[in-house]
């Protein structure tokens, strides 16, 4: 879970680098370091976050170079442990993303071999294997190497006097961005944008050789050729545009993301598969996991279709026969549980779906077809507008398999998102603020979206909360209710709303303060409950969208209340690329 970044071409290198690492951040920010080759190599490492100001003070030189942002795997975020890690004579240098599984016993036989190791990570295995097989030629000792590593890799090597980069992926994503005379490399598009359109997503199994002027690709000891793809992403979605934090910005894209996805409908054999499946499975991790729990509600109350949705993680464990479409659902597409569990889907024959927010992806390279969400990137850890635009990806299956009984609902969906993108939670927010723990509470459709606010809850401003069934919370957490316990209850119309409104007057029972989300004008629920946020009376698939804004801005404010590091919070990262 960490990012790389690349460039050789006509530039100073380290600029390029320090950019293309503070782009990446979102996938790990606890070290850094960068690499460059001149007539030498140079390496510049510190701990903590490039943002915080260190990296201005690198001055490597040369226009060749690799970078890494970290999130420790092997080994405590340290200078030593940071990216690039460098052989025994500091001639070559790599910086990787993934796991190497086998890592201890190539260390074993490397330190027998009588090589150094001043880290303790995996990585530097990989950059001592390949100084082992050096015999003049860099991209002969990568080539040498690859078969002895198992696990992932996407790794970065350079060597000193050389103005080449080598470039090999595994399981873990490298994209290449094709310049004029340059080439970039990341782990993801997001560097990329400052500078081109025209990327090349590698294979896993493919090694790059790439010169200033030259880029030749490699899979499996025969040169391929892989085709530029133009990204429709611009570099201004990826800054902040006047917002405090990005997770602001991205909260209030959501109108747009929603009406985006939705505007550009499904494909014509993505319909057919959709169509044809008897029953469907969602696989997910995360708050992606949440939208597929609202899927399967939802699909099996309006489309009477069997849903099955499961965590990523969870998948393998589970046996059962498994024969019709199976679903993935990712923003980043690269989370290696939704990928490990896709793949799982293909070696039984099932017909598989990535609904994901970025061409490209490995998850779109797993998957027979994709439906691609329209959100553009989003930056901030905490996922929000990639949430909504997953949700309007799965609500258009539901529409086509209504008949288009939605149309009108969907396509008119995002302007009940934008009213209530400014309401007032000052006093909400002042609750949560004060609490340790909060209970979020829901039915039906509105459970998974508890579960999503209590997630985004903890997950930026640390105040423990859980999303529960409102059912399920006599059934143990009663037991935790206390007057500083805030229980948020969403209790809109429908089958739902009296029996939500007698847990809300048992919660109270018990003392704890309620926060309750109702539609606007219910005065019965304003009444019982200690603060009303009122919510557009409007169609269901409407009403999941827009209590889930509601508790994305709950969590928001309340961090920003308790000063919390809003858009990289503590242990976080945005593309979980282990398992
Ligand atoms: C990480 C992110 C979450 C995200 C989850 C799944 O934990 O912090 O925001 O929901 O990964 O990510 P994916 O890219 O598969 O949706």
């Amino acid at each position: 879970m960490c990012g790389i970044v690349g460039y050789i071409g006509r530039r100073d290198a380290t600029p390029v680098l320090i950019q293309g690492l503070k782009r990446l951040e979102y996938r790990g920010y606890d070290s850094f370091g960068i690499a460059t080759v001149g007539s030498e190599l140079e390496v510049y490492k510190r701990t903590g976050s490039i943002s915080d100001g260190e990296a201005e003070a690198a001055h490597l030189r040369g226009s060749t170079g690799i970078g890494h942002t970290r999130w420790a795997g092997y080994g405590e975020p340290t200078v030593v442990n940071a990216h690039p890690q460098i052989d025994c004579e500091g001639k070559i240098a790599i910086v990787h993303n993934g796991t190497i599984e086998n890592y201890s016993d190539l260390r074993r036989h490397l330190e027998e071999q009588g090589h150094t190791f001043r880290s303790e990570t995996d990585t530097e295995a990989i950059v001592h294997l390949i100084e082992e097989r050096y015999d003049g030629d860099l991209l002969s000792a990568v080539n040498a190497t690859l078969p002895l590593l198992q696990g992932s890799y996407a790794f970065l090597a350079i060597m000193e006097d050389a103005e080449r980069i080598i470039a090999a992926r595994n399981k873990s994503p490298i994209v290449l961005g094709v310049g004029d005379a340059e080439f970039f490399a990341a782990s993801d598009l997001m560097p990329l944008l400052d500078y081109t359109e025209r990327v090349i997503y590698l294979e896993d199994g493919d090694v790059a050789d790439i010169t200033p002027g030259r880029l030749d690709i490699y899979h499996g000891g025969q040169r391929v050729e892989r085709p530029i793809e133009l990204v429709d992403w611009c570099v201004e979605d990826t800054r902040k545009g006047g917002f405090d934090h990005y997770m602001l910005k991205e909260i209030f894209e959501q109108p747009q993301s929603f009406y985006e996805t939705i505007r550009a409908g499904i494909d014509e054999d993505v319909r057919q598969m959709l169509m044809d499946a008897d029953e469907i499975t969602l696989v997910a991790c995360g708050t992606s996991y949440h939208t597929t729990l609202i899927f399967k509600y939802l699909a099996e109350t309006f489309c009477n279709v069997p849903v099955r949705a499961e965590m990523g993680s969870e998948f393998k464990y589970f046996t059962a026969p498994l024969n019709n479409l199976v679903i993935a659902v990712s923003q980043s597409g690269e989370t290696t549980d939704t990928i490990a569990a896709l793949n799982m889907a293909k070696a039984r024959n099932c017909p598989t779906l990535a609904i994901t927010n970025v061409q490209g992806s490995t998850l779109t390279r797993v998957a027979d077809k994709t439906l691609l969400m329209r959100a553009g990137p989003e930056v901030s850890v905490a996922a929000t507008k990639s949430y909504t635009a997953q949700l309007a990806a799965l609500m258009q299956i539901i529409n086509l398999r209504c008949e288009g009984a939605f149309d009108d609902v969907l396509s008119h969906a995002h302007l009940a998102i934008g009213d209530v993108l400014l309401h007032n939670l000052e006093d909400a927010v002042a609750l949560c603020s004060r609490a340790d723990h909060a209970f979020f509470m829901g039915r039906g459709p509105f459970y998974p979206v508890a579960m999503e606010g209590a997630l985004k809850m903890k997950e930026i401003s640390y105040v423990h909360a859980e999303g529960y069934a409102a059912g399920e919370l006599k059934h143990g957490p009663f037991a935790l209710l206390t007057p500083e316990t805030p229980v948020v209850a969403i209790c809109t119309p429908g089958p739902i709303y009296n029996v939500m409104v007698s847990n809300v007057k048992e919660v109270k029972a018990r003392k704890a303060p309620v926060i309750a989300l109702g539609v606007d004008g219910d005065k019965e629920l304003a009444e019982i409950a200690d603060i009303f946020i009122p919510i557009p009376d409007t169609h269901l698939l409407v009403q999941v969208l827009t209590a889930s804004l509601v508790l994305q801005l709950l969590a928001y404010h309340t961090a920003c209340a308790l000063g919390r590091d809003i858009d990289r919070p503590r242990n976080l990262a945005k593309s979980v690329t282990v398992e």
